[in-house]
């Protein structure tokens, strides 16, 4: 954004401390991840806010606010309208939350981008909650790049 010019608002939500334990714990009693629990447990965990917000400014990168949360608990009421999301939290239940609540705020001819939408994959639970809103919204399965799950609000 910052070398296209673009000065629009961005909100970079992340837990900042890695997954949340009762996604993890889905993952592995109901997704049959069931020895990859310690895998999720330590990845992402030694992530910092502080390192975050110090590279923007670093960067010279002013328009971007880091919110330390599980999105599942955040309220995107308060995000909207939004032209563009790239959802890259990997595991299953937060991204089947959070799609329809991003949807609802996004404008018309948005774009989400779900990352991560690989079949039999660690992270394949991005892909089961990409297809299930796709087809709750009879919405066309558009995946670029072997993985990036495209969702686009009608112009
Ligand atoms: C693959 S990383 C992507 C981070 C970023 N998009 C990037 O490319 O640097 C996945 C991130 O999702 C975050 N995450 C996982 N579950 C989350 C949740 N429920 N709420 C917020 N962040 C979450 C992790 O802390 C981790 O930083």
């Amino acid at each position: 954004m910052a070398e296209e010019g673009t000065l629009r608002p961005y909100i970079a939500i992340d837990t900042f401390s890695g997954f949340v334990d009762a996604h993890v714990a889905h993952e592995v009693a109901a997704r049959g991840k069931t020895t990859q629990g310690k895998f999720y447990k330590s990845i992402f965990s030694d992530n910092s806010q502080l390192w975050f917000d110090t590279t923007m400014r670093h960067e010279g990168i002013t328009n971007v606010r880091s919110v330390a949360a599980d999105i599942t608990r955040f309220d995107f009421d308060t995000a909207g309208p939004i032209a563009f999301c790239l959802l890259d939290v990997d595991l299953y239940l937060p991204i089947k939350d959070t799609l329809p609540k991003i949807f609802a705020q996004l404008s018309s001819g948005g774009i989400i981008v779900v990352d991560d939408c690989q079949p039999n994959s660690v992270w394949d639970g991005a892909l089961q909650a990409y297809q299930e809103f796709c087809a709750e919204q009879g919405m066309s399965i558009e995946i670029h790049q072997k993985k990036l799950g495209v969702i686009r609000k009608a112009a």
